[in-house]
């Protein structure tokens, strides 16, 4: 019998306070290298704190796809990986489908593109909608035969067989997914490849690659390589996400009262920007426990209700708190005042126009918003109640489910299905710590 499509709603009715003592999942971004380079590694490799969610399945699919023998996650997310070596991944039957993960499609590119075989990566409607050429245009530069559709989305096809050539690549954007898609291809490739950032992005590549054998030198915003090496196996210990870890820290902040523990919270330098944007408005945060999970700092973070005041948040903070954006735009709508976000334009290319996105959501919720180009000015006032679209957008749904601590009445949020691409246990752990959110699934 055929099912007909279904779609998640959220329905998140005023609460609080917001008190409790939760663990945060595996990075996401920590996550999917992981499975890459123990994947591409010689010998067994253990990963413990692998985050479920549907993008880094994703990837673990395509290596399987690839012939890589994976095991896991199991119940306690750990997932072992039996390396096949630089040289010793297999053509994949069919085109390998990503579904919403840019993530995976920009870093497995700079894989394929190093690749003897010919191969294809497909997502979904999200995903088919975002910029390729970013990471086609240094491949091609490279001598890789990859093309996307003609505007620049996805699929993308690789033809397999090219000799590739190192090249001293300046990033046209501050982005880790290319900076990392050049990296990879240039472990394939002749000589020694340099990605130099306008902006620091994260380092989670770099820190991995070396914790696999394959030494990567950072001098400042350059980063390199040399080509022809090898990674060796080695256990990961994934810490919690600070992106996740986000929509806590900020209902834990916005709560008329309460004080949240969030165990191994990821610390990593170049991840911590919405700590320093939410202390400038206010925000009363204590960082204990600080030690390091494998080659990542980590620390468990104490959130006390605070009274936020709006900020010009500053433009070296942007790419270290590009994907917190959502949570921190509900900060502002429920600080004191105007907080003003520039040089961001990055966010209209994520998995929704996340500038856009958020600005209708606030704009039906009661809250004053003006649009730019590169950024916003929101205004702090009173959430009031209606009905908000998400667009498959998971930081957008998880974002204004937070916001019902501070609103009128019931937030209903459409096309919540995405939050399980990132952080399936949300709702859980939400409503654990005081947030009141029901779920429906609905037939479209
Ligand atoms: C990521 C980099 C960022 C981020 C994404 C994950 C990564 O994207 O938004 O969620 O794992 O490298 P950009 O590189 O496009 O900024």
């Amino acid at each position: 019998m055929n099912q007909s499509p279904s779609t998640l709603i959220f329905h998140a009715a005023p609460a609080g306070p917001v008190n409790g003592d939760i663990t945060i999942p595996g990075d996401k971004s920590i996550s999917h290298r992981s499975i890459m380079f123990a994947s591409l590694a010689e010998g067994t490799s253990h990963i413990r704190g692998f985050l479920p969610g549907q993008d880094c399945l994703a990837t673990m699919n395509a290596f399987k796809a690839m012939g890589v023998e994976i095991h896991g996650p199991d119940e306690n997310n750990s997932v072992v990986v039996h390396g096949v070596g630089m040289h010793g991944l297999k053509a994949p039957e069919q085109a390998m489908d990503v579904g919403n993960s840019g993530t995976s499609i920009r870093l497995l590119s700079g894989i394929l593109a190093g690749q003897a075989f010919a191969s294809e990566m497909i997502g979904d409607e999200s995903l088919n909608k975002r910029p390729m050429m970013r990471v086609v245009n240094p491949l091609q530069k490279m001598g890789a035969s990859i093309s996307a559709e003609e505007d620049g989305t996805p699929p993308l096809k690789v033809a397999g067989k090219s000799t590739l050539t190192a090249i001293d690549y300046p990033l046209p954007m501050a982005s880790a997914q290319v900076k990392s898609c050049v990296l990879l291809a240039g472990m394939y490739a002749q000589g020694t490849t340099v990605v130099t950032e306008p902006g620091i992005t994260r380092d989670h590549t770099e820190r991995m690659l070396n914790a696999f054998g394959y030494p990567v030198t950072v001098e400042g915003n350059k980063v390199s390589l040399n080509g022809g090496g090898k990674l060796t196996a080695c256990d990961i210990t994934v810490p919690g996400d600070i992106s996740s870890a986000t929509f806590f820290i900020i209902a834990g902040l916005i709560a008329e009262q309460g004080t949240l523990t969030l165990r191994n919270v990821g610390m990593n330098p170049t991840r911590i920007g919405v700590l320093n944007i939410v202390r400038k408005m206010g925000a009363n945060i204590d960082v204990v426990n600080a030690r390091l999970a494998g080659d990542e700092p980590v620390a468990d973070l104490i959130v006390y209700a605070s009274e936020l005041k709006g900020c010009d948040i500053d433009d070296a903070d942007v790419p270290l708190a590009i994907d917190e954006f959502p949570a921190i735009f509900i900060a502002a709508a429920c600080a004191k005042g105007i907080t003003r976000l520039r040089n961001a334009e990055e966010l209209r290319v994520k998995e929704s126009d996340r500038i856009q996105a958020m600005a209708d959501g606030l704009k039906i919720l009661g809250i004053d918003c003006t649009v730019y180009d590169d950024g916003i000015d929101i205004t702090g006032g009173q959430l009031t109640t209606g009905t908000v679209d998400s667009q498959h957008d998971h930081r957008i749904a998880m974002a204004f489910a937070i916001s019902s601590l501070r609103s009128s009445g019931t937030i209903h949020i459409l096309d919540c299905d995405n939050v399980a691409t990132s952080f399936p246990v949300f709702v859980d752990l939400a409503n654990d710590v005081g947030l009141n959110i029901t779920q429906e699934l609905v037939n479209e």
